[in-house]
């Protein structure tokens, strides 16, 4: 099979599709790999790793995608990309499937099979496929690292000739995957560190990661929802978790927010009175700002101050880390195109495959998502 890595052009996106070792070993399985020129670039990976792992360079996104029977990207394809993408190929990238429509119809009308990244089953059989995770695991470290770059104080506890400083004391909202890495990233740092969250069933991982787990009367199975994800609180929870959120913020020099909801708008846990009741000079990075935030004041892509306070609308934090962001997702990319060639040497597509079938967004010319 041809199998095509283009470069990425959406605007501050560093990663790329597929790494060299990942090209390195579907060379050695018979497949033929382009790569766009330039593609590893922005990563650190020049074009010399890939032709070197067996892969063949072509100058523009036309020549690249040229015959391929799958494509390979980080980011949707723009209008005139999905026009050059090959009549009934396979394309594998994130595609924002309930905000992008007219994409789906474009590529549909292609008769390209579309499989979308942030669809992956949370299941142990897809877990090497499942970007969402090895993604946030980055950007749980980054946002660490880039709250702790903007205060005004630092996280270890030193004693020095110059006196002693107390520690830095980090909050973590939502202890997911990304959540979690903050946690194991702030105590590297030395941080005093602790963590909430609605599903009971993390505070032993939150608190073997020697963070304190903050306890609230909203903290109940009854929040457990399917695949390890939470559900929405109803209001009087909803109101417990804010009270014991609210007592734990004035002490807290950085706040890191990860807490989500797949498919609905980010629970809102840090409203603007408690943002006034932080010390100035504290941070909140937010990672849940591309779907509304968990900060009220949050601003998706900006930094806004209220109080003293630096509140973050962090996104795509991923592409900040791009070399080992890129070899995980190429990983996760990898085995995607192993499973769909899992039959032989072509790829084929099982709409009735439960990881398949539930990143398929168009196949056989016709738009499959929502899934009905
Ligand atoms: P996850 O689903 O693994 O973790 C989210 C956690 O939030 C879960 O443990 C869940 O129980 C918890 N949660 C849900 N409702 C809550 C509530 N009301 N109070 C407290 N906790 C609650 O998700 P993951 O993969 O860790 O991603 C976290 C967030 O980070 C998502 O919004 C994701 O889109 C975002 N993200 C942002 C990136 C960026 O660069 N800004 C990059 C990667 C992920």
């Amino acid at each position: 099979m041809r199998i095509a890595v283009p470069k990425e052009t959406a605007p501050l996106e560093r990663r790329v599709g597929l790494v060299p070792d990942g090209v390195a070993r579907l060379v050695k399985a018979g497949h033929a790999i382009v790569v766009e020129q330039g593609a590893g670039v922005s990563a650190g990976i020049p074009d010399a790793a890939f032709t070197h792992a067996g892969a063949t360079v072509a100058p523009d996104f036309a020549g690249t995608v040229a015959g391929a029977d799958l494509v390979a990207k980080v980011q949707r394809p723009t209008p005139g990309e999905v026009a050059l993408l090959p009549e009934g190929s396979l394309l594998v990238s994130y595609l924002q499937p309930s905000a992008q429509r007219e994409l789906l119809a474009a590529l549909a009308a292609r008769n390209v099979t579309a499989f979308a990244m942030e669809l992956v089953p949370r299941s142990t059989k897809a877990q090497s496929i499942d970007s969402l995770s090895s993604q946030a695991t980055v950007a749980g470290y980054k946002a660490v690292l880039l709250g702790a770059g903007m205060l005004p104080k630092l996280l270890p506890m030193l004693t020095t000739a110059a006196g002693t400083l107390a520690p830095g004391r980090v909050f973590v909202l939502g202890a997911g995957v990304a959540g979690l890495q903050a946690i194991a990233t702030a105590r590297r740092l030395g941080a005093i560190v602790s963590a909430f969250d609605v599903r009971p069933v993390v505070r032993e991982q939150v608190q073997s990661l020697g963070a304190a787990f903050v306890e609230a009367e909203a903290v109940s199975t009854a929040a457990e929802g399917a695949g390890g994800y939470a559900k929405e609180l109803a209001d009087e929870q909803q109101q417990k978790v804010l009270d014991a959120i609210g007592k734990v913020l004035p002490a807290i020099d950085l706040v890191v927010s990860t807490a989500q909801i797949p498919g609905r708008p980010a629970p809102r846990l840090i409203t603007k009175e408690m943002v006034a009741s932080m010390s100035a000079g504290s941070v909140i990075v937010d990672l849940a700002a591309e779907t509304g935030g968990n900060c009220e004041l949050t601003r998706a892509g900006e930094t806004v101050v209220a109080h003293g306070v630096s509140i973050v609308g962090a996104v795509n934090l991923a592409s900040t880390v791009p070399l080992h962001a890129s070899q995980m997702y190429g990983r996760n990319v990898l085995t995607l195109v192993q499973h769909l060639l899992a039959n032989g040497g072509a790829f084929q597509v099982d709409v009735a495959d439960e990881i398949t079938g539930a990143m398929a967004v168009t196949h056989g010319g016709a738009v499959r998502f929502p899934a009905a």
